[in-house]
């Protein structure tokens, strides 16, 4: 007999992107698809100086059951981090840790989507996000984007036809548009969750990975000028691509009532998140090595992401077009078919995969109305020779 699932499962699919996912072992191929950070950049020096200390320390706390809202020292240190990059009222009791940055938005969907419930995400947006939503029943609207962000004028038209229960923006950096909101819509955006008493999800996963000036200031950052719009935003960070993502080390800071919420949600999910990588974490920000850190992979991302722009406009010229992005991972592009050329991701992404180079088509970014034309493409694992060799390699395939 077939084993029956959940019925929750029907709104979510396998992702077109993990079927392409099974062809990158093949050997010799250059891969600008995935969205991790290099694993070259890892600091192993310093995490293994933090798990050390953490085991001399406080072998006790790093290795037992914990709270289920974090370990309390890196909940500091948390803090800290928030306050020194401009967040004001970030005490550790106003953020608990999580599993990732992914966990956060599984546990802010657990706690407040219902069947049918109304959701708004970018168009593009965070692939899992799409699904993790699904799952817990979210009709999602995309809100429509350009190289600024989102579109504060369709978003508030969007808002007062649909009265969303959230809108869920990654306003920095974005993945997988690289698009980052300007300061005056980032004022805009907190101005009508006040206005229509709207949650307002800011995720920000890439916002310290800027290659020159730091980007406008975090709505976090910014909800203190707006009278009102704290007790309806949420903030997530994450470790994971300015750190190590395996360390699975994020946090939320939201309204009390919302974390209390999570923390339950969290509760039956995974009680906490690991303790040890907790206390590795925390002990990894006291001793202050992050801000070495972030100036290392921001000048190695920034030279690569300068050398991936160059050469698309050298090999692929009008038959493609992208913003330059000024921090993060990605370059989101749009394939033109000028020339004869190709014109949609997806088949551009076969015949790459046979001339030996991989990326990611646009379309399952989308939650509705997907541009065929687009495709996203990381700079951040391969090294110059082969950024250069992977772009020649996709004009080859055009
Ligand atoms: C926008 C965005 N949010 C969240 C995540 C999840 O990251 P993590 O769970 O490793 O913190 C990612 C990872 O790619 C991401 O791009």
């Amino acid at each position: 007999m077939p084993l029956q699932f959940a019925d929750r499962l029907d709104n979510v699919e396998t992702s077109a992107i993990r079927e392409l996912f099974k062809l990158l072992g093949k050997p010799g191929i250059i891969s600008f698809a995935g969205g991790f950070p290099d694993s070259a950049m890892f600091d192993v020096d310093g995490i293994r100086e933090a798990v050390n200390t953490a085991l001399t320390e406080e072998a006790g706390g790093a290795l037992q059951y914990g709270a289920t809202e974090g370990y309390n020292p890196l909940r500091e240190q948390l803090a800290r981090f928030m306050t020194d990059k401009g967040a004001s009222d970030v005490a550790p009791e106003n953020l608990i840790v999580t599993t990732g940055s992914q966990q956060a938005l599984d546990l802010l969907g657990k706690a407040l989507i219902s069947p049918g419930d109304k959701v708004f995400v970018e168009g593009p947006t965070f692939l899992a996000t799409i699904q993790c939503f699904r799952l817990y029943g979210a009709e999602l609207v995309s809100a429509p984007i350009d190289g600024e962000g989102v579109k504060v004028d369709e978003l508030e038209a969007l808002i007062a036809e649909h009265r969303p229960k959230f809108i869920y923006l990654i306003p920095t950096f974005g993945n997988p548009s690289g698009a980052t909101l300007n300061l005056e819509r980032r004022k805009k955006v907190l101005e009508l969750a006040v206005k229509y008493q709207t949650l307002v999800i800011e995720d920000d996963p890439y916002g310290d990975l800027y290659f020159g000036a730091a980007p406008p200031p975090s709505l976090l950052n910014l909800s203190a000028s707006v009278p009102g719009s704290r007790e309806l935003l949420v903030h997530c960070g994450s470790l994971s691509k300015v750190l190590s993502p395996g360390l699975r080390v994020g946090w939320m800071i939201a309204p009390a009532e919302l974390l209390a919420k999570a923390t339950m949600c969290k509760q039956f999910s995974d009680a906490h998140t690991s303790t040890f990588a907790q206390a590795t974490a925390a002990q990894y920000l006291k001793a202050g090595r992050m801000p070495a850190t972030l100036a290392k992979v921001r000048a190695v991302y920034a030279e690569r992401a300068q050398a991936m722009g160059q050469a698309l406009r050298r090999e692929l010229g009008d038959a493609i077009e992208f913003t330059q992005p000024q921090g993060g991972l990605f370059i989101w592009a749009r394939l033109t078919g000028a020339g004869g050329k190709v014109g949609d991701g997806n088949e551009l992404a076969k015949r790459a995969i046979e001339k030996g180079v991989a990326f990611v088509p646009g379309a399952p970014f989308f939650c509705a109305n997907p541009d065929l034309a687009t495709l996203r493409l990381s700079f951040a694992t391969a090294d110059v020779a082969k950024i250069e060799e992977g772009v020649a390699r996709l004009a080859q395939a055009l």
